[in-house]
């Protein structure tokens, strides 16, 4: 969608995966969805450096709402929960400099039985507005998918007519492929600035792993659907929950960084182990992921549970780019592998070679010529994630001088 928002993939705080349909305020207080979880997520995330690293959105999910609306019609929040209402969280939350995102659903009710937008569509637009939302993600619960083509556009105008720019995420396609309809990306490009394709992520590697799987085996559809304004959404970042081990976790970021993903993290970032807190905070990852040529990356080797994945980055030097390359390793028999290439075999075919650096841990590891064979060391469900910087004849000549002092 042009309307000037998501150049880069968006990032932020999504409550679904980890916080769930938990309104249990009396008995669990300190995990129901309520504005006292949003404000003290928002909190951490400007003091722990969530802010800092691009992490601007921070977004309700499913079972924020009054199961009636207001006697005028309009959407209202469980009052025992968000005592202060809607406008007033997203009031606080910008006093912290982030983002407020909302959830609705395109339906009669969302998928946790609350409110839908059907029928009231100009009304929950404007509202939006009123509440100074940023960001909405509207699912596809309780709604038929044959009418999204002409829904969610409907929506997406009403909320451009508002006048308040509000990046539109939307779950059309993954409705329409569950029904056995086949989405029209290109249309649904022009309408939203990201999309979820496919099954919602559980806390584990099997889920992440699917996921992983569906876009490497649909990547000829989605790539060239993805750009600067217009996203696939591979749904929220698990990282530092329960599921993943550590050499997943770094997987799960990579991947995300290499498909162009949005990132939005789902985890209690009050007790998240440092060690998990570093993968999703590294400066070197969110930039390929961020990159501004908002290029997805491709899946251009599988074999025996050894896959690579590479994502054109920049800097590009006439008509070379600089790429982003993950060795992932899905192989479940318990021994790093090892993996070589020969850069050339991998496109890398720039004369001047590439700067080679390893990115989770920071490790520049030489200049590689595209005849030279690289060679990295994969746990078990891990990556090696690299980086692979085109060099300029500018940098040779300094290298050379460099090499005569
Ligand atoms: C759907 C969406 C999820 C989440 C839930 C909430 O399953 O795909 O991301 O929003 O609904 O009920």
């Amino acid at each position: 969608l042009e309307n000037g928002l998501a150049r880069t993939p968006p990032m932020g705080w999504l409550a679904w995966e980890r916080f769930r349909c938990n309104t249990d305020c009396k008995n669990d207080p300190e995990n129901c969805i309520s504005e006292k979880l949003f404000m003290k997520m928002a909190d951490i995330m400007v003091s722990e450096g969530y802010l800092s690293a691009g992490y601007n959105i921070i977004s309700l999910d499913d079972c924020w709402l009054d199961h009636n609306r207001s006697e005028s019609g309009q959407l209202q929040a469980d009052a025992s929960r968000f005592p202060s209402g809607i406008k007033a969280l997203a009031d606080y939350v910008h006093s912290k400099g982030l983002q407020f995102g909302m959830y609705e659903d395109y339906g009669t009710l969302t998928c946790g039985g609350y409110p839908g937008i059907l029928n009231h569509l100009e009304t929950d637009a404007k509202t939006f507005a009123e509440w100074g939302v940023d960001y909405v993600k509207l699912d596809g619960c309780y709604a038929d998918p044959s009418e999204m083509d002409k829904g969610y556009p409907e929506f997406g105008t009403l909320l451009n007519l508002t006048g308040r720019p509000m990046v539109y995420s939307c779950s059309w396609p993954d409705y329409q492929l569950d029904k056995g309809i086949k989405p029209n990306y290109t249309f649904i490009g022009t309408v939203c600035n990201l999309w979820r394709n496919f099954d919602d992520i559980d806390d584990s590697w099997v889920s992440v792993s699917s996921i992983i799987d569906y876009y490497g085996d649909n990547q000829d559809t989605l790539i060239p659907v993805a750009g600067p304004g217009h996203w696939n959404d591979p749904d929220m970042l698990i990282i530092g929950n329960f599921g993943l081990s550590f050499d997943q976790s770094r997987a799960q970021m990579a991947m995300w960084a290499v498909l162009a993903s949005p990132l939005f993290m789902s985890v209690d970032l009050r007790t998240i182990r440092p060690e998990m807190k570093a993968i999703l905070l590294n400066k070197n990852v969110i930039a390929i992921n961020q990159d501004p040529l908002g290029v997805q990356g491709r899946r251009i080797y599988k074999k025996s549970g050894v896959e690579i994945w590479i994502k054109s980055v920049e800097p590009i030097s006439g008509a070379d780019s600089s790429a982003a390359v993950v060795f992932l390793n899905q192989r479940t028999d318990g021994t790093p592998t090892r993996v070589s290439v020969i850069l050339r075999d991998i496109g890398l075919t720039s004369l001047f070679g590439y700067n080679v650096e390893e990115l989770f841990d920071g490790k520049n590891l030489g200049v590689y010529r595209p005849d030279d064979s690289l060679t990295v060391t994969v746990n078990p469900s891990g990556v090696v994630m690299i980086k692979c910087t085109v060099q300029t004849k500018e940098s040779l000549i300094s290298e050379a001088d460099w090499n005569e002092d």
